[in-house]
This record gives C-alpha cells, structure tokens and sequence, in this order.
C-alpha cells in the first residue's frame, strides 16, 4: 500500500490513488455500517460466513472483503479473515473503545464542503476567532458531535493518566473540554480531585450529561463559556487545553495560554495537546489538514509548530517546558509549569 504514495514514482499512479482516496474513505464507512468488523470479531471468518452475517451476496461479500485486506483492515489466514489489531480494538460494536460513530460523524455530517475546497481557498473576505462550525452550534449538533467524540476523547485521555501523574493535583480545569473525559478519567482514578470543564453554552448541556452518566457530578462540574473572550475559573493546579489548536491563530493562542496562567495556582502545570507541525513544517499532514479545515470555518486557525506551542508557554511564564509525542509524532503534548514567586 504505502509505495502507492510515494512521490518519487515517474508513472502516475500515486496521483490516481489520491484522486480516488475519497473511494477509500468511503469503502472504510460502508464496512462499518455493515457491520463488517464485529461480525468478523465474532466468528464470521470465511467469506460464506461473513456474507450469511451481513446478509449481502457472496460476491458482494468477496469485493468488500478484498477491498478492506488490500487496505491491511483486514488480514487473510488461509480461507479466513480476522481483523488487524487496530481494527479489533477499535471497531468492534460493543466495546467501550469502539470509535465507529466518530469516523460515520466525519463521513456523514462533516460540515466541510470538501469538493469545493478550491472555492473557499480563493475567497479573500474577513476571518473570524470564532470559527463557524462553533458559532452556528445547537446543542443538538454538540449531542452528535461529542457522541462520536467520546470514545476516542476517552481513549486519549486513559493515555495521558498513564503517562501524566496528576495523583497529588486538587482541581482540574479543562479548556474546551468537550464531554468532559480528561476529568472523568483523572475523578475515576483519584478519589479527591476535582474537575471543571470550561466550554461553549450548547456543549456544556451535553458535558454534563456524560459526567452523570459516568456518575462524577458530583466532582466534575461544566461551567459555560467561550475561552477566547471570556474570564477562566482560578485557582486550578492542573490546566488542559487540548484538540484546539489549529481552531486559532497564533495571537490567540498565546492570550489563552497567557490567560490560563493567570488564572492558575501557584505551582500549578498546563498541558496542550494537539496536532503540531514539525518544526520545519514539513509535517505531518494530519497536522498540516487541521490547519487547512479551518479555511471552511472562515477562522484565522492555521497550524502551528510544538516549538512555537513551546515559545508561546514559555512567554506567558512558563518554566521547565518540554515537547512530547502523545501520538507517535502525530499529537504532541507540550508541557509547561507555573512557580511560585
Ligand atoms: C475537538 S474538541 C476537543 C475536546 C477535548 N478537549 C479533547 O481534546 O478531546 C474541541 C472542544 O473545544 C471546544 N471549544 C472550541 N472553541 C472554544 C471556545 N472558544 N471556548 C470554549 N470552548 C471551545 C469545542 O466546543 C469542543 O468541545
């Protein structure tokens, strides 16, 4: 697969393949609204098997199935097909890891006009700090979004409580904290933290919806707000700003950053996690799309480097800030710390 996009080839096939990728996206959605994943999870392995348990044609069987190998989501063994390890874990209905609503949310309800990307890079008028996917929000749009949203935010933040120690913190605040994961997480592991989850009116109807439903109303609390205006609750020792970078421009982000250390405890650590640009911004592309999404959302976000993340902490005070890889390379967690005096 991966030599198809290599761009040193001198036939024209990597530049085929990108112009069907969207074909590749969408055979990804249709086996998971079939069903495809989880059946094979659960015991449908030949191609007889699988196209008894989706109810298609065995042919029909034949041509998803040979698609999803070709692209590794599925790995043959003799007449069998057993899904690759990420698959298993991820899209397997059921599961309290499974993310198959939050890839249909993308496919199905993605506010982008992607066919007409060149359009929206042509237009010149005014941008705006509030991009519009945000500004135009119903709590109904919030409800969709974060339903998508809340088995991978959860995934995220079971990661960073392994490799962050936030045991000895008191009270977490959570810019943009979207369902709220990073606290229920961090209440699940330690009895006496606290939490509050600073984010949009319409999201904190639905925050607090999750936060009950996983039973910590009582520690984790939502309270309403946009933090690019908007004065932040003080006196938290632990500050998150995560999946919200490229949503802003640099001047921005640096008075949210600028802001939350303000707002923060003596002694207290921010973390920011988000798709950073290397620092010759070469990439990676995952980081590099972000940037380019806001051009639909008329907003001044773009994609910044986690050395200038670094430079932006490091000029609002911040001290013994360090650069990690949260992703591999492909979501980087900048951390920073606040010291008395
Ligand atoms: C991509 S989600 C990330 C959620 C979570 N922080 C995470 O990393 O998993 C972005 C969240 O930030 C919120 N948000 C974006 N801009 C905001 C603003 N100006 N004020 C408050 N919340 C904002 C959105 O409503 C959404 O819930």
């Amino acid at each position: 697969m991966e030599d198809l996009f290599d761009g040193s080839r001198k036939d024209s096939l990597r530049l085929q393949m990108l112009g069907w990728g969207d074909k590749l996206s969408a055979v990804f959605i249709a086996a998971i609204e079939l069903g495809l994943f989880t059946k094979v999870s659960q015991g449908a392995h030949t191609l007889a098997d699988i196209a008894r348990a989706l109810d298609i044609t065995e042919l029909n069987a034949r041509r998803i199935v040979e698609t999803c190998a070709a692209m590794d989501l599925l790995r043959r063994e003799g007449d069998a097909f057993v899904n690759a390890p990420d698959v298993e874990r991820y899209l397997v209905e059921g599961r309290s890891s499974y993310q198959g609503a939050w890839f249909q949310w993308w496919r199905k309800k993605d506010p982008c006009d992607w066919n007409h990307l060149a359009d929206y890079l042509r237009r010149t008028g005014p941008t705006r700090v509030l991009g519009e996917e945000y500004v135009a929000h119903t709590v109904e749009d919030a409800r969709e979004f974060h339903e998508g949203m809340f088995a991978v935010g959860m995934g995220a933040a079971h990661l960073f409580h392994r490799s962050v120690d936030v045991s000895q913190r008191k009270l977490i605040l959570d810019l943009g904290g979207g369902s709220g994961h990073y606290c229920i997480v961090a209440a699940q592991k330690y009895p006496e933290i606290r939490g509050i989850i600073f984010d949009l009116p319409p999201v904190v109807e639905v925050t607090r919806e999750y936060v009950a439903q996983c039973g910590q109303s009582d520690r984790i609390s939502a309270q309403a707000g946009d933090f690019t205006r908007d004065p932040y609750p003080p006196g938290a020792d632990v500050v998150l700003f995560n999946g919200n970078g490229t949503q802003y421009a640099p001047e921005m982000l640096q008075s949210i950053i600028r802001k939350a250390y303000e707002a923060m405890a003596e002694d207290g650590e921010m973390h920011i996690i988000f798709e950073m640009m290397d620092d010759d911004r070469a990439g990676p592309v995952n980081a590099a799309l972000f940037g380019l999404f806001e051009t639909f959302m008329s907003s001044q976000g773009q994609g910044h480097s986690a050395a200038e993340v670094k430079r932006y902490m490091e000029a609002a005070g911040f001290v013994d800030v360090g650069i990690h890889n949260f992703i591999d390379k492909y979501i980087r967690r900048v951390t920073g710390y606040k010291r008395a005096g």
